[in-house]
């Protein structure tokens, strides 16, 4: 494997067909910090966040369940994109009772979740837990096969937005869910640069520190820069066909959740 630091970062960024030819070896690189980097980096935040998306995504499930199904026997098909380590993924099985499929690029990323699975057993959660090596832009499953779908940091370093989402619009049955969190530009010209410098320092002294290799966090705050604004990703959902229900941002608009439900209408 190429060392990540003789790759041109910003020619992968730019160009579709080779960006997860960056992207993926990374993720594979870091897959064995990676939950320590994400508590690390978003001081203790990320769990907080991540608790929010799913419980304001089940509050939207819930009001917009259909009334001939209730609730209690509503044993529901959940997807979660870019799942990495799996978190999400856990978190859906063990407290909404779903059954969920976690997708994730990286074979790394993929096999700590299993092994995660494996030690968990039964722990893991009443719902049927799987994980699978894809791409979120082509996932392969179903039209309207899903119920829920959860992206976690996924869109920004997947394939083209347009491509990812009209993807996810495809999984979800209509009045389904999706729950995004995600790193934007901050719209705040000064913020965007104090947070994306901060971003960047952080992540190529902790990529040095850990894998000798700058870029492998340094990467955030380049993919951030490329990226959409929270307001854009909002512009993005309702141009795929989804009705945008609650955002919240965090940091300034550094990081935000999305929720939003899937119209009967696809727009594009
Ligand atoms: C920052 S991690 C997020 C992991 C997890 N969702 C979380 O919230 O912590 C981003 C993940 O996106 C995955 N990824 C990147 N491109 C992808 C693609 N095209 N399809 C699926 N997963 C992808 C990476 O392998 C990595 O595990």
């Amino acid at each position: 494997m190429p060392r990540l630091g003789d790759l041109d970062l910003d020619r992968h960024l730019r160009d579709p067909a080779i960006k997860a030819n960056f992207v993926t070896p990374m993720f594979d690189l870091i897959a064995p910090r990676y939950d320590d980097f994400t508590r690390l980096f978003s001081f203790g935040m990320d769990r907080g966040w991540k608790h929010e998306l799913l419980t304001v995504a089940l509050a939207v499930w819930r009001a917009g369940i259909d009334n001939s199904r209730s609730t209690s026997d509503s044993a529901f098909n959940a997807v979660d994109l870019a799942c990495g380590t799996g978190d999400i993924a856990f978190a859906l099985a063990a407290e909404w009772r779903a059954s969920v499929v976690g997708i994730d690029a990286s074979q790394a990323m993929i096999a700590r979740a299993q092994s995660s699975l494996t030690a968990a057993g039964s722990q893991a959660g009443p719902g049927a837990l799987r994980f699978v090596v894809g791409d979120l832009g082509a996932t392969g499953l179903p039209d309207q096969s899903a119920d829920i779908v959860t992206a976690g940091y996924a869109y920004r370093n997947g394939p083209p937005l347009q491509q990812a989402l009209a993807e996810s619009a495809r999984i979800l049955r209509p009045g389904g869910v999706l729950a995004v969190l995600d790193f934007y530009k901050p719209a705040n010209i000064v913020w965007r640069s104090l947070f994306v410098n901060y971003l960047r320092l952080a992540g190529n002294a902790v990529g040095w520190w850990w894998h000798r290799e700058p870029v492998a966090y340094g990467y955030i705050a380049k993919s951030i820069e490329t990226f959409v604004s929270a307001a854009d990703f909002t512009q993005a959902l309702h141009a795929n066909g989804f009705g945008v229900v609650d955002v919240r941002r965090k940091l300034g608009g550094g990081v935000a959740i999305h929720v939003a439900v899937r119209t009967a209408e696809r727009v594009t």
